[in-house]
This record gives structure tokens, sequence and C-alpha cells, in this order.
């Protein structure tokens, strides 16, 4: 999210910084004169750069898990809309789009679908069984399951965060718990089912056997080695087992297998605890005061002077089936503990599962992890398991464009008792104090990770900006992050060793650093202007090989001057290695353009909206909600909705064409 109050940050870009460990800047690791990325570094230019990616260089068989659906795709072929500050989604010529799922909405349980009511005062019970806030990742689990169905399927999706001012008639005024608890029940995940009706529209099927609200109150197990650990036992949960709910869920994950998996970011905006804190809990940035959201003001769980333990239990990847809604989530612990954007699977050569992931703060990491046991089309049942055991990495970016996976192993190097990490278990809740004992590569905010489903082993990374990089007392640039002030942003690429996901080292590249257009590098080739773009976030390969790319610029950040004339947040494809973006679409007033997820057939895209109507600071103003926007209703006594978009191309062809 971009919400930048939400993290308690000050300044107009990023988060909250609680990485002070002292990893070397890897201009030192090496001193090998690499041109381009000299080039980057030394100009810090704000104008967009793009190049070949590595993985195009390289021969690559085609990853297990996708290719083969559809041709690659050989070119665009729609043409770029234009900036755009109107309050709307614009879509190129011959396209579609048409919100279908928006905040308030019923998810669909038979008997209990209560309808929105425009004034927000729909009750705590009322939100529990409606869409949540500011939807986030999004994935689309075709029906009946094991099928590649196109027309009928389960969405499943994450409600990121609140804006009390809008989930109130009256925001934070006669604030309680039950207040609170409305805010509980606005978070989490969706489940719906969507259908093309007879005259081929895409609708919310109600009511549905698979809908379902995950929230903050919903009970999930634990997995991995720190379920049971001393670090997660409460006074609710003696036996460190069971955690009730998830929360700032923002990107996710698809399993082979037919999962969901929710990742949890800004988790620790909802907890404080006055006085000294711990090492652990200033390194994940809990606060001392919040009034943002206020839960631990009246629900003393998010007190972590009165539940020390209750923070340990946020920051997992927790998978979901959405196909059985009355199964339980699992935290899987062996993922690691971080501020959690998303978690891309893909299955290596030898069956094993890999899973990238993100650490979604200034001069945070990129991890992967490797299930120790293979993926077996044929046991759904110990699939499931897969994400319980096996190796969690964190990636080293050396100087001369190599890389390192580096194993957060209890026991091996520094990750011993003699430096506080006990046991396997400690390690995981303490994954960032373990990746920095590593040494890691602290990187410009790690948002989403995709893989090519056409090059084995090649993958993608958006790094979404970081205007401290480079500062005073900050990391200084470094190859990988070779813009100081990095405003901006870019997107990052690895090619795995011999193409194979579960490998150790990789060679690294940077696909584009993203810009604006009047700066444009005389280095790139093709329509720059059309790509001009800051603060990439969402990234998702479809299933033609056209990589699509959100962006997150932040209301604060898009009022800058090296902003002006880029409109609103936008949504851009590339064929990676073309050098060719097109900006595929434009949103709402303050919003953010998150979540990607394509049928199989290519022919439906689904995107979220989030937080349109967001002010700059501070939440909604209750008595005035449409100052800024009142998509998607366009009633003035309303209020601005995140809404789940359909996009679909108006002659039934494949998006993209
Ligand atoms: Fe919730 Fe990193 O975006
Ligand atoms: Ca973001
Ligand atoms: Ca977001
Ligand atoms: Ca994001």
């Amino acid at each position: 999210m971009s919400k930048p109050f939400a993290c308690k940050i000050k300044d107009p870009n990023g988060e909250l910084v609680s990485n002070i460990s002292d990893n070397a800047a890897f201009s030192k690791v090496l001193d090998l004169a690499v041109s381009r990325r000299k080039l980057l570094q030394g100009s810090a230019a704000l104008g967009a750069v793009t190049f070949a990616p590595l993985g195009l260089l390289a021969s690559g068989a085609a990853s297990a898990q996708t290719a083969g659906k559809l041709p690659r795709a050989g070119r665009l072929g729609f043409k770029s809309v234009p900036f755009s500050t109107a309050d709307k989604v614009i879509v190129p010529k011959g396209y579609t789009a048409r919100a279908l799922y928006s905040w308030g909405d019923a998810v669909g349980i038979a008997g209990r679908m209560p309808a929105f009511k425009k004034d927000a005062s729909n009750t705590t019970a009322e939100q529990a069984l409606q869409a949540g806030m500011h939807h986030d990742g999004i994935a689309f689990f075709p029906l009946p399951a094991g099928s590649d169905n196109s027309n009928h399927g389960l969405l499943a999706m994450n409600h990121e965060y609140i804006d009390n001012g809008l989930l109130f008639p009256d925001g934070t005024a006669n604030w309680d718990l039950n207040k609170a608890r409305k805010g509980q029940n606005a978070m989490g995940v969706s489940v719906i089912e969507v259908k093309k009706d007879a005259a081929g529209q895409w609708q919310v099927v109600r009511p549905s056997n698979y809908a379902r609200r995950i929230t903050v109150q919903t009970p999930m197990s634990l997995s991995g080695a720190a379920r049971g650990h001393r670090l997660m036992q409460t006074r609710a949960d003696r036996r460190g087992e069971t955690v009730l709910g998830t929360m700032q869920n923002c990107a996710m994950g698809q399993t082979p297998w037919g999962t969901y998996l929710t990742c949890e970011e800004n988790w620790s905006d909802i907890f404080t605890k006055q006085g000294e804190q711990t090492a652990l809990e200033k390194r994940y940035g809990i606060m001392k005061t919040e009034d943002t959201y206020r839960w631990s003001t009246v629900d003393e769980r998010f007190d972590a002077a009165k539940n020390p333990n209750e923070p340990n239990r946020f920051g997992w990847v927790v998978e979901i089936d959405p196909y059985r809604p009355d199964s339980r989530p699992v935290k899987h612990t062996a993922l690691g503990r971080f501020k959690h954007e998303g978690a891309n699977v893909v299955i290596a050569p030898s069956g094993q599962v890999v899973v990238y992931m993100g650490d979604d703060q200034k001069f945070e990491y990129i991890y992967k992890f490797v299930s120790k046991n293979t993926y077996n089309p044929a046991n759904r049942a110990a699939n499931m398991q897969l994400l319980s055991e096996g190796v969690l990495y964190v990636a080293r970016f050396d100087e001369d464009g190599s890389g390192q996976w580096l194993p957060l192993i209890h026991g091996e190097g520094k990750l011993t008792a003699a430096n506080g990490f006990a046991d396997q278990g400690e390690v995981l809740v303490k994954t960032r104090m373990a990746a920095d004992v590593l040494g890691a590569t602290k990187m410009d905010r790690p948002e989403w990770i995709d893989c090519d489903p056409y090059v084995s082993g090649s993958v993608y990374c958006t790094l979404t900006n970081n205007n401290d990089r480079g500062k005073e007392g900050k990391a200084p640039t470094d190859a990988a992050n070779p813009r100081a002030n990095n405003l901006f942003g870019h997107i990052i690429h690895w090619q795995e060793n011999a193409g194979d996901a579960a490998a150790h080292t990789f060679r690294w590249d940077i696909l584009v650093m993203a810009g604006r257009p009047d700066t444009d590098d005389k280095n790139h080739q093709g329509s720059m202007k059309d790509a001009a773009f800051g603060s990439p976030d969402g990234l998702r390969f479809d299933h033609r090989g056209v990589l699509w790319i959100q962006t997150d610029v932040s209301t604060s950040t898009l009022n800058m001057k090296e902003y002006q004339g880029m409109g609103n947040n936008q949504m851009v494809a590339t064929i990676p290695g073309s050098n060719e973006y097109r900006r595929f679409l434009t949103g709402p007033a303050g919003c953010e353009i998150t979540g990607i997820a394509f049928t199989t057939d290519n022919k439906t895209l689904f995107i979220n909206i989030q937080h349109p109507g967001e002010p700059s600071k501070g939440d909604t103003d209750p008595l005035h909600p449409t100052a800024i926007s009142s998509w998607p209703d366009h009633d003035p006594n309303g209020r601005p909705r995140a809404a789940t978009v359909v996009i679909t191309k108006d002659n039934g062809d494949v998006i993209g064409s």
C-alpha cells in the first residue's frame, strides 16, 4: 500500500526504516567496472532506461508450471492510453473495464447477504459478510477445480488495510472496541464465485457455497519450525499453534495445486509498545503509539506490552484453500517472517517448490524458499504440506552481475545460540535479523516478483522506490540499487544458474529504471514516452509472456514536481527484451492499481483499484468523503470504494492483442 501515514512515515515516499544493520554496500564487495551498471550509478538519471534482460540472452527450457498454455506474444497490439487525472478507469479503445466487486458488496453467503449502505452505516457483523476495504493481490481459480475453465471460477483477493474515515459515518469519533472490530472485519481475504452470464458478462454468483470472508478473527494454524515455539506462545494460545486472523494482506501467490497464498505486509503498523523495546521489536518497526488504526487502545491483543509474543504471530505467508470454504488457513513459518509483499510460486526442475518473496520496506531483502519435498500433481493432500518444510534463502547481489542465495539455517555460520538464534524457530521469527547476519543486499523496497513462463529460472522483481538511498547515514547506491534518492523505482531481473529455480547462484541485471518522459535517456529504444511510470509495484506475466506492471505512486509523491504531468496511477505492459512499453490502463483519482489475475485463455483480466480518493495524509474526511474521488458509484452522497475491475476485449480476443 502507499498510504504514508499507515506506516508512520514522515517522508513523502516510503516507510519507516528499521534496517540499521551494517551490511556492506557491495560497491566494496567487488570493484569491477561493469559499464551498464556504472552508467546507471553515475548518472542517477531520473529518465527511464531499459535493457534487454539476461533471460532472453540465455536459452532456457520453459518452466513446468505455466508454459505452453498459449503461444508467446510477439508484440503488443493495443495503442497506449495517455496520462490521465480523470476519476475513472481508462483502457485502450476496443476494451471494456467494469467494477465487479466493491467494498461493502455482499460476499455471497446464503441467507446472509447484507446490502452496502452508502453512508458506511453497515454494522460490524455485516462487514464480516461483505467485501473488505482496499483490495490488493488477487488470483483466479477455475471451476471445477483442476480444470482450465475460463468462464467460471473463484476469485480470492486481499483487503489490505482500512481507512477509518470511510469505514464509519463519523470516522474515528466515539472510538470503541466495536469500531475496532468493524475494521478487523474489513481486512483479510474474500473468496467469491464469478461466472459469465448468458450474455457473456462476468457476474458475482450469489449465493455461492464457496463464498467466504477471512478476517482478523478467523482461526488459523501454524506450520513449520516456529509452530509451538516459545516466541509464539500467548495467554490465549499457550501452545503457540493457533492464531486468530491475518491482516495487512498485500500481494499474494498461487500454487499449482490450487491454493491461495496471502501475505502479511504492514502488520507492525497495528501493534504498539510503549516503553523500552527489544531488538526484535525495533527491527520490525513496532511503534510506541499510533493513531491510524487505534486497535491497541481498545483491544489489548495489539498492545505488545501486554501481549509481547502476539506480534510474532504476524508477518507470515498464509495458505488458503479457496475450494474448501470450511478449511482452516495455515501460516507457514518456514517461509520466514517479515513484511511480506507477495509469494510467487514456481516448480524447479527437481520438482521442489520455490517461492520468491520480497520484504517491502526501505533497505530490506529479497528471499526465496525451496521446499524439501517435491510437487506431485496427483497428490493434492501431500502438496498442502510442501510449504511446511524446506530452506529459506536471502539474496546477495554482487557488483559483477553475479548473485548468491544465502541459506537461513540454524547452526550454520553465525546463526547460532551465541548470536541470539537458539533454534530454527528463532531464526524464522527473527528472519530479518538472521538475514542481516548473513550479509544480504539492502534493496529499494522489493514488491512483486514473477517468473517468465517461457524462460526457466528467469525472474523479475519490482523495487518500488527509496528516497533514502544514498542519504547521509543511510546505505549508499550500489550496483543493484544504482539511483540515489530513487523516487521512481526500478525493476531488477535475475537468471537462476542453469535455469534452475532452486539454484544457489544467479546472474542479475536491471530491466528498467522507471522515469518520466521529458528526461528520457538516449540509451533507450522504442516508445519510452509511453512507458513513463513511477513506483512499479504489481508485476505479473500473463499466459502469453507479456509482463504487466502496476504503479503505486503515493498521493503525496504525485504532487511533487518530479511527477507533474504523469497523472493517476497506471498499468503498463511490455514484452521483456522489446524495450517497448505501452500504457494499458489509468486509474481513478487518488488510487493505486493492484492485483493482476488472468483467466487461462487470457481473455479476461481482473485487477483491483485500491484506495480511490486517498487524501495525501490522514484518513478520508467522513464529512466530505468524495472530495477526491467518487469512483465507482459517482454518487455525491456516497463514498469511493476499492473494487475488483473486470476487463475484456470487445471482440472477445485475448487481452493485450
Ligand atoms: Fe502493500 Fe508493498 O505494498
Ligand atoms: Ca506499494
Ligand atoms: Ca497496496
Ligand atoms: Ca504492493
